[in-house]
């Protein structure tokens, strides 16, 4: 993105949201509570397993905490992390009641800026698409309705409510588009797979587009498409990529079978989808990839990283969204390993690669506190992306 107003705040595009000053006010208070909590408070996790819940194990099983399973074990009863831990809930659950209530009164005017009268880019909904169950089971991390619940005719008041969102959960370090994600990703893919001349790429999961636009200034040859299962989600995503001056394809489409011809993409990227299937649909989304891939072509998942990379408390620390974040589906993700499913899935597992990326948006560098814990999301200054050559 070349526009940038103040690093240090959300870029105000046409459909964004405003909030009022109290509105505002509000949104700063949970930034600042979920810095506080990442960078203050968690801190005192270690010190209350270090100094009292590995001893209380040790001395009850008589050994050491070594797995993810012992720290769970020795930690979820601490009063120490049980404090942090509602803390941590309840800074997610204010976020998105800041986010709403702006949303809500500004209702009838963000449906007005979505609808575009000569667009660069397309919108294909399809109201006919089954949402999968794990979408409908359950309020993927506390958001209210989902990606997919509308409200009202042509809604789009969850993508606008996911926008604002993001920021203030990623406590701004995702820049003022929130494309960090995105932007790593493509510095990945650049450095190592730099022939790579994409005809066209596509982003699976793409909700509001934040991850996607980036690759229509990367590969500025290619077409992009975007998908997603939810339509408020992409009616906003159209309608920002359309005040963003970027050329994006978007359709309301399952992963795991969508109607795009075999071999028809070069580059298929997700950012943060795979925490949010299921570990059928994460096959079935991996099968569907091999069939859109041209020979050659890469697909390549951007997450946090896997457990088995961390030390026992770390990933413990990580996967607190599995337990007290709506995310059911995240702990299980973190165990995934990409010559693994790779072979499940129709790829060779020989042209399979993990690794790890440095975080592109540096402006706020200084503010990341270095490590993977629940509710610090982006705080780690690195993406984990895993995939495969076709
Ligand atoms: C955490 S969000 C992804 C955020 C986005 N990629 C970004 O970087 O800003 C996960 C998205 O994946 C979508 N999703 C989940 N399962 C899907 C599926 N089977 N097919 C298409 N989209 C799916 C959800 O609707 C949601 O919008």
């Amino acid at each position: 993105m070349t526009v940038v107003a103040d690093l240090k705040t959300q870029f105000t595009h046409g459909v964004l949201p405003v909030a009022n000053s109290d509105e505002f006010a509000r949104q700063e208070f949970v930034k600042s509570l979920k810095f506080h909590l990442a960078s203050q408070v968690s801190v005192g996790n270690r010190d209350a397993f270090e100094g009292r819940a590995a001893p209380h194990f040790t001395k009850a099983e008589g050994r050491a905490p070594e797995t993810m399973v012992d720290v769970r074990k020795a930690m979820q009863h601490d009063p120490y992390y049980k404090f942090w831990s509602a803390l941590q809930r309840n800074s997610q659950e204010m976020m998105w009641k800041s986010v709403q209530l702006p949303v809500e009164r500004q209702h009838d005017t963000l449906t007005a800026a979505g609808k575009i009268a000569a667009p660069r880019g397309s919108l294909r909904l399809n109201p006919e698409l089954e949402i999968p169950r794990y979408h409908r089971a359950v309020d993927i991390h506390c958001m209210p309705g989902g990606y997919h619940t509308e409200f009202a005719e042509d809604d789009l008041a969850n993508g606008a409510v996911y926008d604002r969102a993001v920021y203030i959960y990623a406590m701004g370090r995702m820049g003022p588009f929130n494309s960090d994600i995105g932007d790593t990703t493509i510095a990945y893919l650049k450095a190592n797979y730099p022939d790579l001349k994409p005809r066209r790429i596509l982003d699976m999961g793409c909700t509001v587009g934040h991850s996607t636009l980036p690759y229509c200034e990367a590969y500025p040859d290619a077409e992009v498409y975007g998908i997603d299962v939810g339509a408020p989600v992409l009616r906003y995503a159209h309608a920002r990529a359309e005040a963003l001056g970027q050329t994006v394809h978007f359709s309301q489409q399952n992963a795991e079978s969508t109607d795009f011809e075999d071999g028809f993409f070069d580059l298929i990227v997700s950012h943060i989808l795979v925490h949010e299937t299921s570990h059928t649909a994460m096959r079935r989304i991996m099968r569907e990839a091999h069939r859109l891939l041209a020979d050659g072509g890469v697909v390549i998942h951007a997450e946090t990283p896997p457990y088995r990379d961390l030390p026992a408390y770390d990933a413990f620390m990580l996967d607190w969204d599995t337990r007290n974040n709506n995310e059911p589906y995240w702990g299980a993700s973190h165990e995934i390993s990409a010559a693994g499913i790779a072979a499940e899935t129709g790829f060779d597992p020989a042209k399979a690669f993990e690794g790890y990326q440095p975080s592109a948006f540096e402006a706020e560098e200084a503010r990341r506190t270095k490590v993977f814990q629940g509710g610090d999301f982006g705080g780690g200054g690195a993406w984990y992306v895993w995939g495969v050559q076709k």
